[in-house]
């Protein structure tokens, strides 16, 4: 039985002020017997969320990491320091970030120092409109796991996140989502048999409170990689609710 998760990527919003009045409602609202619930803040409030959490389940990761290890990387955080500082998981791979120009090897490069630092990965693949529209989605996505499959560990996390659903409030349909994890659990059994079954896998891309019991009642997504609705309590609490 996979626990469900509900993981909030804040992006790059977020200040003292409205994260501390965010924190403190998501620790009076939001349950973590059933579910695990990770909250992914932008580095410099890290520190400040793993403070005003403690003691609430509400767990944290980070939005990218170095591959490297620590050293002359300035500006570059090392997956030792998110460990160091409460972090349990990282988020790696987004669109957003391959966008602009991250490549499969550099998110497998930071897969291997995140594994090698304690943390557990959360890998995203997804395809584009354009991708989708000529038919090449589940290529697409096979070919970005191709490169993350190799090393893949148990704690691992996959999130599907396709690119077109990102921000757009256009969100996958519960089938097409269910269809794409289908496909990404079958590659695992072909190329990690002993972790296919165990890894969690997340659907990203406008889940909303209104949308979210529908895409989690698929019998392949796990749980939610949530932007936009994680930055409003109610509305990641509600999401919350509806994990199984
Ligand atoms: P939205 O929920 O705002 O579409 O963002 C999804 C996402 O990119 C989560 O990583």
């Amino acid at each position: 039985m996979r626990r469900s998760v509900v993981a909030g990527n804040w992006k790059m919003y977020g200040s003292g002020s409205m994260i501390e009045g965010l924190v403190t409602a998501l620790a009076a609202s939001v349950a973590t017997d059933a579910c695990d619930v990770i909250v992914s803040p932008p580095f410099p409030y890290l520190s400040l969320v793993q403070q005003l959490a403690k003691g609430t389940g509400i767990g944290l990761a980070g939005q990218n990491c170095s591959a490297f290890e620590p050293g002359a990387h300035t500006g570059e955080v090392a997956a030792a320091m998110l460990a160091d500082i409460g972090c349990q998981w990282v988020i790696l791979g987004h669109s957003e970030r391959r966008q602009a120009g991250e490549t499969d090897s550099e998110v497998a490069a930071k897969a291997a120092a995140a594994r090698q630092a304690g943390l557990q990965p959360i890998l995203c693949v997804g395809e584009t409109l354009e991708q989708r529209q000529s038919g090449d989605a589940v290529a697409v996505v096979t070919a970005q796991l191709e490169a993350l499959v190799v090393d893949l560990a148990a704690g691992d996390m996959i999130a599907y996140e396709p690119v077109w659903a990102i921000g757009t409030g256009e969100t996958a349909t519960p089938e097409q989502a269910q269809e794409m994890h289908s496909e990404i659990r079958a590659f695992l059994a072909k190329h990690q048999p002993a972790l296919a079954e165990d890894t969690r896998l997340l659907y990203g891309g406008s889940v909303k409170a209104d949308n979210a019991a529908a895409l989690f009642a698929e019998q392949d997504i796990d749980g939610g990689l949530v932007g936009g609705a994680s930055l409003q309590a109610d509305d990641f609490a509600a999401i919350v609710r509806a994990a199984p």
